[in-house]
């Protein structure tokens, strides 16, 4: 069967780490920002391991200089979603590199990602939603602002809080105060945890944070306790398996335990966290699944009715995309 069309729901894809290389390059030539070192020869994205991917992804980042230019990114991340049948996604976005954690500089770019969220949804019908996150390599204080800034702008489209960056930095119950304000502002919460380090930093992520989705999470299935507990409190696993190949979590996806994951009553999502840098995008994915593991329809039906169920978005939302699932 053909993937591509099949509709989908994806819940981790940082904004940023979407970026068409086209896109940076031209505006790196636009701007006359010194990007050396970015891209590879054909003109990829280039990194050896993880701490280098986000100095990489970091320095792309810094040719993203305004709010229009951030309407121009959101744009093209919704159109080749789009071209890969994904009908509603969430997408991380950074008040670090929208602002620097200004309240006002990032109600700017907002609305300006805002408007290419509508704009999309009107010409392709995708939809869109935000999750504001921090970076935990950036530390707890800039984390507690990029808390306000989710505080200040939650609605029902700024719905979700979360981080991401290096796993090592500090602890997760080092951002608790970040999580606690942008929980009382009624965003719902999600972090990276066990990519790189092992099932106690999920444990820390659920205790410390009190979140309901986990980004990768994939090395709980070390700790088959632990697996047991997620399952039972409905944890959802927002797995990145081209992610997890590339950056070298695991040498190939055959070796990959998001079939096993499942096996042990675990909600497993599927996305792909930063497409062009893994050379992957939803159709990649879902062809590997069915290469691999022998995913068919059905596996993949039930995977986006996980991933919509688990979604940050309002019960209305949630309904008018049940339908797009539903009539395909
Ligand atoms: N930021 C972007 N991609 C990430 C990943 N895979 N892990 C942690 N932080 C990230
Ligand atoms: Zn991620």
């Amino acid at each position: 069967m053909t993937f591509r069309t099949l509709p989908k729901v994806e819940l981790h894809l940082h904004i940023e780490g979407a970026a068409p290389p086209r896109l940076i390059a031209d505006l790196a030539k636009q701007k006359s920002v010194d990007i050396a070192g970015v891209f590879d020869e054909r003109g990829n994205y280039a990194f050896r391991d993880f701490l280098h991917f986000l100095k990489v992804y970091e320095a792309a980042t810094q040719v993203l200089q305004t709010p229009e230019d951030y309407r121009r990114l959101t744009l093209a991340v919704l159109e080749e979603s789009a071209s890969h049948g994904v009908v509603y996604t969430e997408a991380f976005l950074s008040p670090d590199f929208c602002g620097g954690g200004d309240v006002s500089a990032w109600r700017e770019y907002l609305h300006a990602m805002r408007e290419a969220a509508d704009q999309a949804e009107r010409d392709i019908g995708i939809t869109l939603r935000g999750i504001v996150t921090c970076v935990r390599h950036f530390g707890p204080e800039q984390a507690k602002r990029s808390a306000r800034c989710a505080a200040e702008t939650a609605d029902d489209w700024l719905c979700g809080f979360g981080m991401g960056g290096d796993e090592n930095a500090g602890e997760q119950g080092d951002f608790a105060y970040a999580f606690d304000m942008a929980r009382e502002a009624g965003l719902r919460l999600t972090t990276h945890a066990g990519e790189w380090r092992g099932p106690e930093e999920v444990r820390a992520a659920v205790r410390d944070l009190k979140v309901e989705r986990i980004g990768h999470g994939v090395r709980v299935i070390e700790d088959p306790a632990l697996c047991e507990e997620l399952a039972e409190a409905g944890v959802v696993l927002e797995v990145c398996p081209g992610s997890n190949v590339v950056l070298g979590v695991y040498p190939k996806l055959a070796a990959h335990p998001i079939e096993k994951l499942r096996e042990r009553g675990l909600q497993v999502t599927v996305s792909t966290d930063d497409p062009p840098f893994f050379h992957t995008d939803m159709t990649k994915e879902y062809e590997g699944l069915a290469r691999v593991f022998e995913w068919n329809e059905d596996d993949f039906m039930a995977l986006n009715q996980t991933a919509l169920a688990a979604a940050f978005c309002d019960d209305a939302t949630r309904k008018r995309i049940a339908k797009k699932l539903e009539t395909a």
